[in-house]
């Protein structure tokens, strides 16, 4: 071969190269198919999806994976007790789910079933692998097994003599067993965890995992069972199957192909980029997981990212808690009452996306009145009302510019600046807070700039039109930054406007409307819901008795009523320094349940304050975010660190809300 044609090669290859899509392999855990899904299941699922469909619009050649974890005693017993084969039970349910992620808007690449042929075969070929290696071998298992969530504990690990999980009672089990080497992973583990931040996020979660299980002392894991039939068999001993946890991780891998004829997506995918996982199960994805795939010589995923629960009194969503009305816990019956982007959108706004936040109906309600209603619905409405009104839909070319435009621009311009961050951090609050800042803008852009006014006299009729593009301007990319969590709202804005939608990234330059441009009618995007109506048709109106509260939890809840405080005077007042100050680091404090060591800045000094917040929030919930600070108090040592200042919060415990300031500026007094 000459060398200008093996130069030629070359230049061929790094043209392809540089082509090809940086890819992105995203995972939600696959769901157990012993019952039906509730709204807290399909929380993992619609920021998966929204993540997803974020990184597909920044030119990522994405992969979404979901699926279902079917084998185990649980599914076995129910499908005996309705009569049916556990093949026939769970077709049943994988329909159901799958409805679901349909009716949510849910786009998955590969949905995956751990009854599915070519994945029982992988497993089968991962066991003979790690049976070869010799990091599984025979013993017999003497232990606490929990059924319902197929884990075994420790005595240590109980509470109150129950599941740690659960709370349900567990049973003494015995049996011939195969184990896994996983405490010889044990130091790997915690040098890994605290060596690489990055691997699980948010912050706070890797350590966690390494006081609470590592530093405790690993133990060999009983990977195999003679009890269960629905299951994988182990190839090297047929009365044996796989133990439930190791058969669905697996999915990870067997969806892309691994020990299959064709590793091509494995080739392509590998490692994750994500395994996005709820808090619970971190321990199963950091631990577990991470120790087979290191047996296998397999790279880690980049991240395991733990997300916190949505609660109901304090304690995970379930159906038992919806009290009395499962609906409002369905996901089906609240997407189809109030559209599914107003559920996907309450989700993903309402807690932060590493911490727990409480789940009412009530409060979803109020966040479609606020948010969707009043804010984005009705400046879509009256914006695209008076381009009508004032214009027949057709926006002229002729420009008046005014100062008082400067602000909306800048956000306009800036708005993905300001959102990207907090998206790549799957700070998906915070994407959105920023989101909607240019949405609060366009609504008082509406009142400074009094269109209606101007409309009056016809030799404004330039500066009309500048002010219905700008409104629209605005829109546009606002629509566009929302695509991942609204779509159909969002395809709905766009096309009203005749916008296309472009790259996430790029859209505060590009796709920009033309100088003439026309807008179609718009119905209402999100009508404003009468809450008290609702709440009553479901059974939670003012005369409903409310259901009782888990006594567990309710003592857990209880809180002192505080002491009414003296009256002081205005001066008194003035003397405390309330300020605005941004958090710069946060991380938690060693031997500690309750507190966080956070560095403030006040824009010209920087802090150091120790809070007892770390019960309700996650260091990554408040880095980057505004809060008010009581600035002259006095320093204090807390756990033998330095506190200068403190944080003001309401509530107590796990219900802690600070109080944000994000749209004041650090260092503001506030008065
Ligand atoms: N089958 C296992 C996962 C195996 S992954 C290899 C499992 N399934 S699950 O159906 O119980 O849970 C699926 C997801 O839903 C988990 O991420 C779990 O944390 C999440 N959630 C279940 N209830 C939840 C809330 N109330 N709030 C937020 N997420 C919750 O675990």
């Amino acid at each position: 071969m000459c060398s200008c044609t093996i130069f030629a090669l070359i230049c061929a290859q790094e043209v392809a190269m540089s082509n090809e899509k940086k890819t992105f392999y995203i995972t939600t855990p696959i769901y157990y198919t012993s019952g039906h899904l509730h709204i807290g299941n399909s929380y993992t699922t619609v920021a998966a999806d929204t993540m997803a469909r974020y990184k597909r619009m920044c030119g990522y050649d994405v992969m979404m994976l979901t699926g279902t974890d079917e084998h185990g005693q649980k599914v076995e017993r129910k499908a005996q007790e309705a009569g049916k084969t556990p093949k026939e039970f769970t077709d049943e349910i994988v329909a159901d789910i799958k409805n679901i992620w349909e009716v949510l808007g849910i786009r998955y690449d590969k949905f995956i079933r751990t009854s599915d042929d070519y994945h029982v075969a992988a497993v089968q070929k991962i066991y003979q692998e790690l049976y070869d290696k010799g990091e599984i071998y025979k013993s017999e298992y003497e232990g606490l097994y929990c059924s319902p969530c197929e884990a075994f504990w420790t005595e240590s690990q109980l509470v109150d003599g129950k599941c740690p999980d659960c709370g349900r009672p567990v049973e003494k089990a015995k049996e011939e067993s195969y184990f896994f080497r996983l405490s010889k992973y044990q130091d790997k583990l915690i040098e890994l965890l605290e060596n690489n931040p990055h691997l699980l996020q948010p912050e706070g979660r890797a350590a966690e995992m390494i006081n609470n299980f590592l530093k405790t002392g690993l133990r060999d894991l009983c990977v195999s069972r003679t009890t269960i039939k629905w299951g994988v068999p182990l190839p090297f001993d047929e009365k044996h199957v796989a133990y439930v946890w190791i058969d669905a991780l697996s999915n990870y891998l067997t969806a892309l192909g691994y020990k299959s004829d064709d590793d091509s997506l494995m080739k392509k995918y590998w490692p994750a980029d994500i395994h996005l996982v709820g808090k619970d199960i971190v321990r199963f994805h950091t631990v577990i997981w991470f120790a087979v795939l290191m047996a296998l010589g397999i790279e880690l995923p980049k991240q395991v990212y733990g997300h916190g629960w949505l609660q109901m009194n304090g304690d995970k969503v379930s159906k038992s808690k919806a009290s009395g009305a499962a609906c409002i816990v369905d996901p089906i019956f609240l997407a189809e009452h109030f559209g599914r982007d107003a559920v996907r959108y309450f989700l993903l706004r309402e807690m932060p996306f590493g911490s727990d936040g409480e789940y009412t109906y009530e409060g979803l309600m109020t966040r479609i009145n606020t948010d969707l209603a009043n804010d984005l619905g009705n400046l879509v409405s009256r914006t695209v009302a008076m381009a009508h009104k004032y214009f027949n839909g057709t926006i002229p070319a002729a420009r008046v510019a005014d100062p008082i435009d400067e602000e909306l621009l800048t956000l306009t311009r800036t708005a993905v600046e300001c959102a990207k961050p907090h998206m790549d951090a799957m700070a998906f609050s915070s994407a959105l807070t920023e989101i909607f800042k240019l949405v609060s803008r366009a609504n008082k852009y509406i009142d400074e700039t009094a269109p209606w006014a101007l409309a009056k006299d016809p030799a404004n009729a330039d500066r009309l039109a500048t002010v219905m593009a700008n409104l629209f301007e605005a829109i546009r990319v606002v629509a566009n930054l929302l695509v991942p969590f609204m779509p159909d709202t969002c395809a709905k804005i766009l096309s009203c406007i005749g916008a296309e939608v472009v790259d996430w990234d790029k859209c505060c330059s590009e796709g920009m409307l033309p100088a003439e441009f026309t807008v179609t009618a718009c119905e209402a995007l999100f009508p404003r819901i009468d809450i008290k109506k609702e709440l009553a048709a479901v059974g939670l109106g003012e005369d409903a008795v409310p259901a009782p509260k888990p006594a567990k939890k309710e003592k857990k809840k209880k809180v002192e009523e505080p002491a009414p405080a003296a009256e002081i005077s205005f001066e008194d007042f003035m003397n405390v320094e309330l300020s605005v100050a941004k958090i710069l680091e946060c991380s938690p404090v060693e031997k500690s349940e309750k507190l966080l060591k956070l560095k403030v800045s006040f824009g010209n000094e920087e802090r150091q304050i120790v809070s007892g917040i770390a019960k309700a929030y996650a260091p990554a919930d408040l880095i980057g975010h505004n809060v008010v600070v009581v600035k002259n108090l006095k320093p204090a040592v807390i756990f033998g660190l330095e506190s200068f200042g403190m944080i003001l919060a309401s509530g107590q415990g796990d219900q802690i809300k600070v109080m944000f300031a994000d749209d004041s500026v650090p260092g503001d007094r506030i008065h």
